[in-house]
């Protein structure tokens, strides 16, 4: 039996968890946790906001899948890494802003951590066991988001409702967006460092709209491996969650004769400069994918309140990155001042070009 803590259990990952967990007796739902919504006899501990390190020290789970967006999750990513329990990692942000942190901690408690990002958790199987020396460099793909082969100028006027009907992926409000500017490409790149230890320059991004082949390796002999499946997180949410077993799920598998796309193609970053900033953020290191990663959430509910144009997301977050200092960072306290900072200029600057 596994103990699970689910948390972000009301958010799209969450939903899809609990689909998981319910098709699985061998897994057990002992906590879980939601920002604000209700969740009342969800699991045998629940918590709604709060300290989410305090739920985990009660429920002592084997692992904590963690599917809270943005920063919010980092101490519970940091809380699982430094006792050793398996870390189911859906929060991204937490990997990006944490990262020097969250690794040390992994290092020193010695638990798994297992990518729930789809590309993440195929660049996990496609490079298992294999000697880092035979590796050339991880290919991570991207949809393109609703506005591939959009040029900048097209951009100018588009809506969050737009931007939130995403072409192949039915995801939560703030990833949607930053898939459609591409600064979900961005923090996947920067976790991808940090979960597989590559340098930048040896991981890279290429648009493929059907999102079919989730990640690439190329090896040093000139073979590449890749790993397909269609796009549904119930796949990477159940390797994750019943690893090493990879248990049977109810997914189709795929059709080869059904007429399957695979094209590939360079990303446009001046249409989608967020891709850029990030692989700037993470080559500058420190603290700078953490300033990144807070302006890049403020401007984005800026964006979603519709008072912010789409194009203002990357001008805010290239602004903060230019006004906040960058140190790296001893603690979580220290993080947590950085992120505040970012977050002040960069509500500030949002203010700026709004009016
Ligand atoms: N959705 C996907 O397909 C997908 C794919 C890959 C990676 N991810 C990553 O997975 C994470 C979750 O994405 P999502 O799409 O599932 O987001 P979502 O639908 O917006 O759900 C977010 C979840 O986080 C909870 N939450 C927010 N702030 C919290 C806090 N302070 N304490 C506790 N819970 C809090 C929300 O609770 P309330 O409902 O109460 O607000 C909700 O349950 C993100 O980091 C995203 O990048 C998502």
């Amino acid at each position: 039996m596994k103990r699970i803590a689910l948390l972000g259990a009301t958010g799209s990952i969450g939903r899809q968890a609990l689909e998981i967990v319910q098709e699985h007796p061998e897994l057990e739902l002992v906590a879980a946790a939601s920002g604000s919504t209700p969740i009342d006899g969800l699991a045998q501990l629940t918590q709604v906001g709060g300290d989410l390190t305090e739920l985990l020290d009660r429920a002592e789970p084997d692992v904590v899948l963690n599917a809270v967006v943005g920063f919010a999750g980092l101490p519970a990513t940091l809380w699982a890494l430094e006792r050793g329990v398996d870390l189911a990692l859906a929060n991204k942000e937490s990997l990006v802003s944490g990262g020097d942190l969250a690794v040390a901690a992994w290092r020193e408690g010695g638990g798994r951590l297992l990518p729930v990002d789809s590309e993440h958790s195929a660049a996990f199987q496609l490079l298992d066991g294999r000697p880092p020396e035979t590796v050339d460099s991880l290919v991570l793909t991207a949809s393109g988001g609703p506005f591939r082969g959009h040029s900048r100028a097209d951009l100018a006027e588009v809506t969050s409702a737009e931007a939130l009907a995403h072409p192949t992926w039915s995801m939560g409000p703030k990833i949607t967006v930053d898939s459609a500017t591409l600064m979900n490409k961005g923090l996947e790149l920067i976790e991808a460092h940090f979960l597989f230890g590559l340098p930048y320059e040896r991981i890279e991004v290429v648009v493929h709209p059907t999102s079919v082949v989730h990640a690439l390796v190329r090896f040093r002999d000139g073979a590449s491996l890749a790993h397909l499946g269609y796009p549904d997180m119930r796949v990477p949410i159940s390797y994750a969650l019943t690893y090493p077993e990879r248990a049977e799920t109810s997914i189709e598998p795929l059709d080869f004769a059904a007429g399957l796309i695979l094209e590939f193609r360079a990303p446009d970053l001046d249409a989608f400069p967020c891709l850029a900033l990030a692989r700037a953020a993470g080559d500058a290191g420190d603290t700078a994918p953490c300033v990144l990663n807070a302006a890049n959430e403020v401007a984005v509910a800026a964006f979603l309140d519709g008072e912010l144009p789409f194009l203002g997301i990357p001008d805010v977050v290239e602004r903060t990155l230019g006004q906040v200092d960058c140190p790296p960072a001893r603690d979580l306290a220290d993080l947590t001042a950085i992120d505040a900072e970012a977050r002040r200029i960069a509500s500030a600057l949002t203010r700026e070009l709004v009016h």
